[in-house]
């Protein structure tokens, strides 16, 4: 892996993916973008791991997609490359991803950090859709995500002007779970996974698969989907454990089974 650093040892069950291009602001690139999938991948197949963090570093989380490497670049380059595919794959990640911002986040890391399912940020965190200033528009989600985190006019107002929000504001906003002192972002990002990676993660993953569920289809059908999950988990060992450690006034033991 050349632009990102991979830890499956972060902390216990947390792995953690740093992306690493910090002198071009950690501008996803091509290649960035793959080596972050394919990390994702093998991270969602690896039982031990229960969380995942992905961080930038205190300048940036990352500036967008690479301007500099779409800028030549006609119809047919773009759709031949077909690079939304990979943003595709690591939408389907099962396990829980905790974005954890400094700095820049903004275009396309904007709308990775929004694909992650958490956001926990620093105070030197800014957010935008910068894409209308150099003659397009968000890509990767930005209008959808944004839109359904924010609302229709807030929305609007950050991709037509390409204005960035503050972390005060993001968090004001509903876009981001907590902003914590620069020195500390990661340390509280690992918190919550920490936290997380101690339920049971099959519970866990079936969870988000249920939340996410609901920005795509109407209640009815959501509500459908998330009975049949809770059904499902009637069938883990975890759910025994969880209700008997419950029951016997114990914390338990969730073991992913
Ligand atoms: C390529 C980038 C980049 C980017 C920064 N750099 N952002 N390179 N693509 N998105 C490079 C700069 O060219 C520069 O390289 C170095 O990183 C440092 O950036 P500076 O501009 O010198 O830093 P600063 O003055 O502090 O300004 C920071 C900034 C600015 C405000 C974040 O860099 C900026 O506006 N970046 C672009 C933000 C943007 O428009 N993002 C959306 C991209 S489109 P050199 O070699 O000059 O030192 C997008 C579409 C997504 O994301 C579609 C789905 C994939």
């Amino acid at each position: 892996m050349e632009f990102i650093l991979v830890k499956k040892d972060h902390a216990p069950h947390i792995a953690l993916i740093q992306l690493n291009r910090p002198k071009e602001l950690n501008a996803l690139n091509l290649q960035l973008m793959g080596e972050l999938r394919d990390a994702l991948k093998e991270i969602d197949e690896d039982d031990d791991i229960r969380a995942i963090i992905i961080t930038g570093n205190e300048r940036a989380f990352a500036a967008g997609a690479d301007i500099k490497q779409m800028a030549g670049k006609t119809t047919i380059d773009m759709w031949k490359v077909d690079q939304f595919s990979t943003w595709d794959q690591i939408n389907k990640t099962r396990k829980p991803i905790i974005a954890a911002v400094s700095g820049f986040a903004l275009g396309g890391g904007c709308e990775l950090a929004m694909t992650c399912d958490m956001i926990v940020a620093s105070e030197t965190a800014q957010f935008g859709q910068p894409e209308i200033k150099i003659g397009v528009m968000p890509g990767a989600g930005g209008t959808q995500r944004l839109t359904k985190a924010l609302g229709k006019a807030k929305a609007m107002e950050l991709v037509l002007t390409g204005k960035f929000i503050d972390a005060d504001t993001a968090l004001s906003y509903g876009l981001i779970n907590k902003i914590v002192p620069v020195e500390l972002y990661l340390e509280e990002a690992t918190k919550l996974a920490s936290e997380i990676a101690s339920m049971s993660p099959i519970a866990t993953q079936m969870a988000k698969e249920a939340v996410k569920r609901s920005f795509e289809v109407p209640l009815e059908e959501g509500l459908h989907f998330e009975r049949k999950n809770f059904y499902m988990l009637f069938s883990s060992e975890d759910q025994k454990e969880g209700m008997n450690a419950f029951v016997e006034k114990r914390k338990p033991d969730f073991k992913g089974s």
